[in-house]
């Protein structure tokens, strides 16, 4: 096995684990609590409305709400889809829309040029 076939085995199991881990417990109140970074950001990065976003690590949907709420149209990513049900229940509660899919970050369903614009709230993404 060379060194690059090494290197894809461990970033599938740690995705992998990641996606456990994001499973294990319950989510929903660390996203009620970053609710405010969430509307920082979405507020940072100038979200307003008819605009396209993508939520990469979407989660229970306290950006993607955000953003939906600043006027865009959301879909959001996530490789788990265990805290869906919240984001949608929140998104509902407060008269925006979202739609939400399994995806990877790695490989995104959107194509080149696309002209949407992206978010990825409390994600750390590294890769040597
Ligand atoms: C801290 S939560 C994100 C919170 C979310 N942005 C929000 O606004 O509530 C991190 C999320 O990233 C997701 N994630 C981790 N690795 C991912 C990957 N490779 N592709 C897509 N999502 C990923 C996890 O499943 C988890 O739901």
């Amino acid at each position: 096995m060379s060194r690059q076939e090494v290197a894809r085995v461990d970033l599938a199991e740690f995705k992998e684990s990641q996606r456990r881990v994001w499973e294990a417990g319950d989510y929903r109140p660390v996203g009620r609590l970053i609710e405010p970074a969430a509307q920082i950001l979405v507020s940072k990065a100038g979200v307003t409305t008819g605009q396209r976003v993508l939520d990469v690590g979407a989660g229970s949907g306290s950006v993607a709400v955000a953003a939906a709420l600043a006027g865009a149209t959301v879909v959001g990513v996530d490789i788990t889809d265990a805290w869906f049900d919240e984001a949608y229940d929140r998104a509902h509660a407060v008269g925006v829309e979202l739609d939400l899919g399994l995806g990877d970050a790695e490989s995104l369903p959107v194509e080149d040029g696309c002209g949407a614009g992206a978010t990825a709230a409390a994600m750390i993404l590294e890769r040597t």
